[in-house]
């Protein structure tokens, strides 16, 4: 039996739909029933609860051997992951694969890389099995520019002229949900980008390509996207947030890795095929 979190979520989703078509046995635990419909129908049962309550996980636990750890950004993110690891030695899971970021690192120096960090220096020194899913900037991020793309040919973001390594979520969850049934990923960390180096102009080009008009990717001043999102955001999200995007703008990453396609055995899907597949959401 596989426990997942995050399911109703983008990767956590992905993953288990992907499971789901595998034949997997699975377990998943969600704050709200009523979102994770679809995959009680196809056979998935769920504990209803928060991740933040220990009687929940312990219950959710119960006859686990595999479980996927995933939680969005926050304050408390840390705390919790290191007590699910705890409850999974606790309950004698074998394996846990967790999704960390690929700015997570040793010398890491904004909130988010650093919570992931730690998290996994938690579970590498737990004794459990453990495989840690490292993906860069995720193509669904650019969901959230859909309405200005469609209205006004433009997007603003605070990335500057950074570059990103961005993935599709369909393609970490294939991942993870090889990672999650087959063989050979026991204390591996796996990094996962898309095809190609990107900044946020030659994402504009690649939407002007698909929709056949001009997009303008307009860099926004960190201060100005700190006031846009001000009252969206819990305050330590969004100061972490905006340092983890002040690194993309000042750094940004320089390579793309292989590791997609010597897990799954094909190309990662480009950000050209991402803008194909939504693109009635930005026409
Ligand atoms: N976005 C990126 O570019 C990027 C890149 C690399 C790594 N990451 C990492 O990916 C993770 C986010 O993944 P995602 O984008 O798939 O997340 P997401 O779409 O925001 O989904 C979060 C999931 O976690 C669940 N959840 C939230 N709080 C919970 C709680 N207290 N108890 C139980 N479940 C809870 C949510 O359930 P509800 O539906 O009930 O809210 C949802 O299913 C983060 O750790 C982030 O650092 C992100």
């Amino acid at each position: 039996m596989i426990l997942l979190t995050g399911v109703t979520g983008k990767i956590g989703g992905e993953t288990a739909r992907q499971l789901v078509a595998k034949g997997a046995s699975l377990r998943a635990l969600v704050r709200d029933e009523a979102k994770a419909a679809d995959l009680k129908a196809a056979g998935v049962e769920l504990v209803v609860g928060d991740i933040a309550d220990a009687d929940t996980v312990r219950q959710a636990m119960d006859g686990v051997d595999k479980a996927f750890l995933l939680l969005p950004n926050g304050e408390h993110q840390e705390a919790w992951e290191k007590q699910f690891t705890d409850l999974a030695v606790a309950a004698g899971v074998k394996h846990l694969v967790k999704m960390s970021s690929m700015e997570a690192v040793a010398d890491a120096e904004t909130p988010i890389p650093q919570a992931h960090w730690a998290s996994e220096e938690h579970i590498r020194a737990s004794g459990l099995d453990w495989t840690i899913i490292k993906p860069n900037f995720f193509m669904q991020n650019l969901l959230g520019s859909a309405g200005s793309i469609k209205e006004k040919r433009k997007f603003f973001l605070p990335m500057g002229n950074g570059t990103t390594g961005m993935a599709d979520a369909r393609d970490i969850g294939a991942v993870c949900a090889e990672v999650l049934t087959g063989s050979g990923h026991v204390g591996k960390s796996y990094e996962i980008t898309g095809p190609e180096v990107l900044t946020f102009f030659d994402a504009a080009d690649r939407f002007s390509e698909v929709l056949g008009e001009k997009v303008e990717y307009v860099p926004l001043p960190m201060e100005q996207f700190r006031e846009k999102m001000t009252g969206i955001l819990q305050p330590w999200h969004l100061n972490a947030v905006c340092e983890l995007f002040r690194e993309i703008a000042e750094m940004g990453l320089d390579h793309t890795t292989s590791t997609f396609k010597e897990l799954i055995g094909r190309e990662p899907i480009s950000l050209k095929q991402f803008v194909e597949d939504h693109v009635a959401l930005y026409k």
